[in-house]
């Protein structure tokens, strides 16, 4: 895979089709070196979700389906006729590159279904369509979002966020970031505080870089400081994405925000989650059917290169949480606002879907 520093690094350009080929800002490197990786294959493209060159349920979506354009380009080209049965594999391969975010195997499977209805010769132009068409399906859902959710603000407040759920996570504009956009132009929010969400570090290298680059005040925290921040009282709303949510309204996020939301009803402050209905999925019950991403022990027993812990000490990585439904005061999606989810109300506004 090749890199470029050629093209303009913007939070909104976290996932770009250019030049043929899928373009993805390097999440890794930043805020330091703003650098995109380079995708010919859909092989390169599952290698990229899984190292975390793109990541955010929304954006790894947006992602998958370009890639689903270069799996049907290669295969055509290898192929001809017979390119749906080759492809089959790559699908498979991309669906596992991570096995949290919901909105990953969504995207695959309508590719696949568009990929289903199409009788052309050449395939690739419709199914760049079609991609083009999901990732501005995504921003525009984000903006619907974040219109939605920052109605819900009735007054100016302070918020706290966590992990990054924002233009870089997503199509565009972002989910929890979206509605703090929104919010903050409407007058709404007067201070971001961003959980710095380790090990990771998504608050800290992501959420501060992409709101000072909207002039969105924010001021960073140690993940451990929300409770004596909760505790002054000046936080009115918790506002955070979602990797994927169970039929029943339970949420799966960054690990880390299951205790906040714990904090947050302790504390009587209302907990918002902000994501697309992409991010729904009505085949788990609940959260604890969703697979739980465990990742390298060494992204906990070092930072920044430098290792933190003894030589031998162990160390567990699970990068999600599942909060419960009850601890959920809304969900905002395109399609509209659940109040104290439940699966009743999820059914409804899925349509049966
Ligand atoms: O491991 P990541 O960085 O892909 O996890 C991302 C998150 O948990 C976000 O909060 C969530 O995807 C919402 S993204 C709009």
């Amino acid at each position: 895979m090749e890199t470029t520093t050629t093209l303009v690094a913007h939070p909104d350009h976290a996932v770009l089709w250019h030049d043929e080929r899928l373009y993805l800002l390097d999440q890794r490197l930043l805020p330091e070196t703003t650098a995109f990786v380079v995708c010919e294959s859909a092989q390169d493209a599952a290698r990229a979700i899984t190292d975390m060159v793109v990541r955010g349920a929304p954006a790894i979506g947006v992602a998958a389906a370009y890639a689903v354009v270069l799996a049907a380009r290669a295969r055509v080209a290898d192929a001809g006729n017979h390119w749906r049965e080759r492809i089959a594999e790559d699908l498979r391969q991309l669906a596992a590159a991570r096995p949290t975010a919901i909105n990953l195997s969504w995207a695959i499977e309508r590719m696949r279904a568009f990929m289903a209805s199409l009788d052309h010769l050449d395939p690739v132009p419709a199914l760049l369509a079609e991609a083009k068409r999901i990732h501005a399906e995504d921003l525009a859902a984000n903006q619907r979002i974040g219109e939605l959710g920052a109605g819900l603000i009735a007054s100016a407040t302070a918020v706290v966020t966590h992990c990054n759920a924002g233009a870089l996570a997503t199509g565009g504009y972002g989910t929890a970031l979206g509605v703090v956009r929104s919010a903050h132009a409407a007058g709404k929010i007067t201070r971001v505080y961003a959980d710095e969400t380790r090990p990771w570090m998504q608050g800290s290298r992501l959420t501060a870089w992409e709101l000072m680059a909207s002039g969105i005040p924010v001021t960073l925290q140690a993940d451990g400081a929300a409770a004596s921040l909760m505790a002054r009282g000046e936080i009115g709303w918790v506002i955070v994405g979602s990797d994927r949510i169970a039929a029943n309204g339970d949420v799966c996020n960054k690990i880390g925000t299951y205790g906040l939301a714990i904090l947050a009803r302790h504390f009587g402050i209302r907990f918002m989650v902000a994501a697309p209905t992409s991010t729904i999925d009505l085949s788990v019950s609940s959260g604890a059917e969703i697979p739980i991403e465990e990742r390298a022990a060494d992204e906990v027993l070092a930072c920044g290169g430098k290792r933190l812990a003894p030589e031998a000490a162990e160390a567990r990585n699970p990068v999600f949480d599942v909060t419960p439904a009850a601890l959920v005061d809304a969900i905002v999606t395109e399609r509209g606002v659940i109040e104290q989810p439940d699966a009743a109300k999820l059914e409804r506004l899925m349509g049966g879907s």
